[in-house]
């Protein structure tokens, strides 16, 4: 399906509130390509879970992949925000999950997260 990409990014303007940032999708597919493929993609599973049809997933649900029980326990569903939070610091959002890098800038965090509504859509 094509969502045309204004839509998107204000969709996730709004939804991040705080973050007064406009998302750059480009960037954000650029930014994935260089801090999450070395274990993600979009299609399967690796050292990271598989990201297709992130959005709107419970956490730790994308089949193939072995969670820790502490992201697969949370009650977390994926959206802009929860995102958002997860990228800011795995740990304090879900304590005793496995993944250890994050993503420290809101604006580098709001063009991933917009890259990711588009390419994760199935
Ligand atoms: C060093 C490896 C590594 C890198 C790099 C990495 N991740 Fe992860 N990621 C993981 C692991 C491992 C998990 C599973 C965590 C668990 O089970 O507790 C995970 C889980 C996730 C989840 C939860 C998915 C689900 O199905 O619930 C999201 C979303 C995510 N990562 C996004 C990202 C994004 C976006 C990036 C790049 C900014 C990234 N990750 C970079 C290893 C990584």
């Amino acid at each position: 399906m094509k969502v045309p990409v204004a839509v998107i990014v204000l969709s996730l303007t709004v939804a991040l509130g705080s973050v007064a940032v406009a998302a750059d999708v480009q960037h954000g597919k650029a930014l994935y390509e260089t801090r999450c493929t070395s274990c993600h993609s979009i299609e399967y599973p690796a050292a990271g879970p598989a990201h297709k049809g992130l959005f709107g997933r419970k956490a730790g649900s994308s089949p193939g992949y072995t969670y820790s029980s502490a992201l697969k326990d949370s009650k977390v569903v994926w959206s802009a925000e929860t995102l958002d939070k997860w990228l800011s610091g795995p740990e304090a959002f879900i304590p005793g999950q496995k993944m250890y890098i994050s993503i420290p800038d809101a604006a580098e965090r709001a063009d991933i997260i917009a890259y990711l509504a588009l390419a994760t859509k199935r």
